[in-house]
């Protein structure tokens, strides 16, 4: 077979799947283990055919898969790789461009500086930050909190008890000590009971992972200058509802971060893995990261994006965020980014209008986070017998010490049926004990 005949099929693969994975069950029906006693155990001795690949992946591959791509994957946050978004990988897979320096690809760090850019303007952040890709926020917010701790020598990282675990293992990673404060009953950061002694940064979340709740980022802003504090912004899920302009409230006080982070694999339609982060404060990044040994030393005067985080070798991801970008446009980004939140607020109101269910948190996105007037054990047995029965995927949460169960909306493919088609089967799981 050619590349050209194993090249289409392969697409017609992906085309198959994407049209079928609605019909599959969303979490992987498999035991630990199951797929790898149905693999051999040795490589090959000879060369075998692609064809062969695809097959393995039909029988034993997507049987063991969850699907991220399901259009009612409702756990955690719910993510979209978009077609372009695919292709795109596809496409960059060809080139192969390794992005260490910029003469190394210079196309891929300046379509990189670019789409950042245009991400920004899309977003409404301003116009002279700096900005490059990670490939998750955990190592955009390591390479945050290195050029906090560079800039400012303080040794304690100030965040809420809602704030993701990525940011605690980011510090434990770099020597810095972790200082967690209460939140309100919004469960927000108590910005009045952030104590910053000592602090290289505080961490501010804009969504956090629970709930989605959005800390206060004027007054944690205030009390960065006023304390000489890096202020790093995690908006990995929530900043890409910035796109649209009724969503930024949830900004305020953004512009004065020294750094922010969003995931364009979250919720901007752009395949795993691409995380965006930006800086006002570049030469600080620098600071951090610049180590220039002698074989990649060159007279280019030119930006190297590897200069700006923990990785050498870099991959050119800008390529899917700028296919995304262009075939869909600010008015396809905008109006998907909608329809989640409509899907999410519709699922709120039927809760909401249920006996017996109650809602444990504001919703202020697409996610909604409720539990049956039941005990915890009850409400974690919805949860796993859904899941079970593979026709949604939810995850859950602790608020107040209690259990939660989160459902989020993020898959483009969403409809309002595969949202109601998830109330039912939780319904039906109570109804039938
Ligand atoms: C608010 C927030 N920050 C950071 C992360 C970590 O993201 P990543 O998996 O890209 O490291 C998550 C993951 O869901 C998150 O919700």
């Amino acid at each position: 077979m050619s590349f050209r005949e194993d090249g289409a099929a392969a697409v017609e693969w992906a085309a198959r799947y994407l049209d079928g994975v609605g019909d599959l069950p969303v979490l992987a029906q498999v035991e630990p283990g199951d797929v790898r006693a149905r693999l051999p155990a040795s490589p090959p001795e000879q060369p075998e055919s692609f064809d062969d690949v695809l097959r393995d992946l039909d029988e034993i591959i997507v049987p063991g898969l969850t699907h991220w791509q399901s259009p009612r994957f409702f756990a955690y946050f719910a993510v979209s790789a978009s077609e372009p978004g695919i292709l795109a990988e596809l496409l960059a897979a060809t080139l192969n461009s390794v992005a260490f320096i910029w003469r190394t690809s210079p196309a891929s760090t300046e379509l990189e500086a670019l789409t950042l850019d245009w991400t920004a303007q899309l977003l409404g952040l301003p116009g002279d930050w700096h900005g490059h890709i990670e490939d998750t926020a955990s190592v955009s917010t390591i390479a945050a909190l290195a050029a906090a701790r560079e800039a400012t020598g303080g040794h304690v990282v100030v965040c809420s008890e809602e704030a993701h675990s990525s940011v605690e293992r980011a510090a434990r990673l770099l020597g810095l000590e972790t200082r967690k404060v209460p939140v309100d009953d919004a469960f927000r950061m108590r910005a009045d009971a952030a104590d910053l002694t000592d602090a290289a940064a505080v961490v501010a979340t804009v969504g956090t992972t629970s709930t989605t709740s959005v800390d206060p980022v004027p007054a944690l802003a205030d009390a960065c200058a006023e304390h000489d504090v890096w202020l790093h912004v995690d908006a990995a899920y929530a900043g890409s509802a910035w796109v649209c302009p009724e969503l930024r409230w949830s900004q305020e006080g953004v512009d004065r971060a020294d750094s922010l982070v969003v995931n364009a694999h979250k919720w901007l339609f752009t395949p795993m893995d691409c995380s965006l982060l930006w800086t006002r404060r570049p030469e600080a990044l620098r600071a951090a990261f610049s180590l220039v040994p002698e074989y990649l030393r060159t007279s280019d005067e030119a930006d190297s994006l590897s200069d700006y985080g923990p990785a050498l070798g870099r991959r050119f991801r800008s390529l899917k965020l700028w296919a995304v970008l262009r075939c869909y446009g600010r008015a396809g980004l905008q109006s998907r980014i909608r329809e989640a939140i409509r899907l999410a607020e519709l699922f709120e109101g039927w809760v909401r209008d249920e006996p017996g269910w109650e809602l444990a948190a504001p919703r202020n996105f697409s996610v909604v986070c409720f539990r049956r007037d039941a005990s915890d054990e009850e409400n974690e047995a919805i949860v796993d017998r859904v899941n079970a029965g593979g026709e949604a995927f939810l995850s859950h949460t602790r608020l107040n010490g209690r259990y939660v169960i989160r459902l989020a909306v993020g898959n483009e493919r969403t409809t309002e049926e595969d949202v109601r088609r998830a109330w039912d089967a939780i319904r039906q799981v109570v109804a039938v004990p």
